[in-house]
């Protein structure tokens, strides 16, 4: 069992190993116990002080310690910005379930990633990438990705995250985050994995402000979880891959990277559980816009218009009057693109299945099918309870390119413009 710390970006302090952690310098001229000072910076140096995130490892060999990195051949899926293999599609997409490794052919979770899209330039520091993953094998190597921090949404089974700063257990319904540059591995406690995960090469993903909804609601800062420290002293090789400016490479050490021991700041990993999310809707009418239904948001640099925001429809009460209850027809300025945890999302009677994932990219029509048309004009309008399901949307600013392997693959439905078609025209009197 893992041991958490309670917040988001507190200013955290931590220690295996009693005695471990200097005490009123951040870099003592001798570090107990000869452990190396290192301090992993998430902004600049000069960021503003609320948005500056950094933390400060003891280690026992500095992350510096490393032979040349080369190139990379595994995660063979794995794409970066700016996703022009294939041309912007103005189509809406959907797809079928990412299928899991065949029994014969496993995958690590570093392998089994598989890029369906994104969109903006590493290189400036926008935009996202937009992957699932699919995996039936423990990682042994160790990975860091170089070029934005990584929000990980288990659909299938759990991992168990070991990261430099701690380790994280993680479950379906609950999502984790790991900091641009922080090591890691996945291992797979049930066998097999699948799940996504949203590259963020924007600023950092933080709580939305909450305006007139006040101090309360949404995510609440105490109940996101960062673990504590935790190391291993081992002396045998380990890999260690990168993804830096949008190409994969590969090391390897003579020791594990694992091997902080103490640390303090408030740049570290978390988890948090989607069922702790305090949703908030209307108790009159009318469908309220989603944006109220926030976890994280990466900001732009526009106010207000984000570069991505992570958005759940979790279970909740319906109960507007006179009310067409899902989501209407609507055309976005943002671009949408979503995927279910578990359940069926309220505005699709079929064909978005838990693993799959659909693509509504800006300005393009889309909402309800007509099934889910039918049955909402036909409704009682009583109290009802939206149950047993967890969708959620990664939106951003931006257009989402898809990759030529979403492109092409035959888990596209190539059938999904049909859901929109069938509705009788309006009869005007
Ligand atoms: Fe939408």
């Amino acid at each position: 069992m893992t041991a958490y710390l309670a917040g988001f970006a507190n200013h955290f302090a931590t220690q295996a190993i009693p005695g471990a952690l200097p005490v009123g310098r951040n870099s003592p001229q001798r570090v107990p116990f000869g452990l190396y000072a290192e301090q992993l910076s998430g902004t600049a140096f000069t960021a503003p002080r609320a948005e500056n995130r950094r933390s400060w490892l003891y280690r026992l060999r500095p992350a510096a310690n490393h032979p040349a990195f080369t190139p990379y051949d595994g995660a063979p899926h794995l794409k970066s910005a700016p996703f022009d293999a294939a041309p912007p599609s103005p189509n809406r997409l959907r797809w079928d379930p990412l299928p899991l490794p065949p029994p014969g052919a496993p995958v690590d979770w570093l392998d089994g990633l598989v890029s369906y899209g994104g969109t903006g330039n590493v290189a400036e520091q926008s935009g996202v990438g937009i992957h699932l993953y699919a995996a039936s094998l423990d990682m042994t190597r160790a990975f860091f990705c170089a070029d934005g921090e990584l929000l990980i949404v288990p659909q299938q089974g759990r991992l168990a995250i070991d990261t430099e700063l701690g380790r994280i257990d993680l479950a379906p319904l609950q999502v984790a985050l790991i900091p641009r540059g922080v090591r890691f591995r996945v291992a797979l406690p049930d066998g097999e994995a699948r799940g996504y995960v949203l590259e963020n090469y924007g600023a950092l993903l933080r709580l939305p402000e909450l305006g007139p909804i006040g101090a309360n609601g949404l995510a609440n800062p105490r109940d996101f979880e960062t673990p504590v420290a935790w190391f291993e002293d081992v002396d045998e090789p380990i890999e260690l891959v990168q993804k830096f400016g949008g190409g994969l490479w590969t090391t390897t050490l003579d020791h594990s990277p694992f091997d902080v021991v103490a640390w303090h700041g408030n740049l570290a990993p978390w988890r948090y559980d989607l069922a702790r999310f305090n949703t908030m809707g209307t108790v009159s009418f009318d469908h309220p816009d989603p944006s109220i239904l926030t976890v994280l948001t990466s900001p732009s640099d526009t106010p207000g218009i984000a570069n991505c925001d992570f958005v759940i429809f979790p279970p909740r009460w319906m109960v507007a009057e006179g009310t067409f209850r899902p989501p209407w027809f609507h055309r976005n300025a943002m671009s949408e693109f979503m995927g279910l945890i578990e359940g069926s999302y309220d505005a699709k009677e079929g064909g978005f299945s838990p693993g799959g994932a659909s693509l509504h990219n800006q300005m393009n029509g889309h909402g309800p099918d007509q099934a889910s048309y039918e049955k909402a004009v036909a409704a009682d309008l009583k109290p009802h309870r939206i149950d047993g399901t967890m969708a959620f949307m990664f939106e951003t600013r931006h257009v989402v390119r898809p990759t030529r392997w979403a492109s092409t693959s035959p888990t596209m439905q190539l059938d999904y413009d049909a859901v929109w078609t069938g509705f009788a025209k309006a009869q005007l009197p």
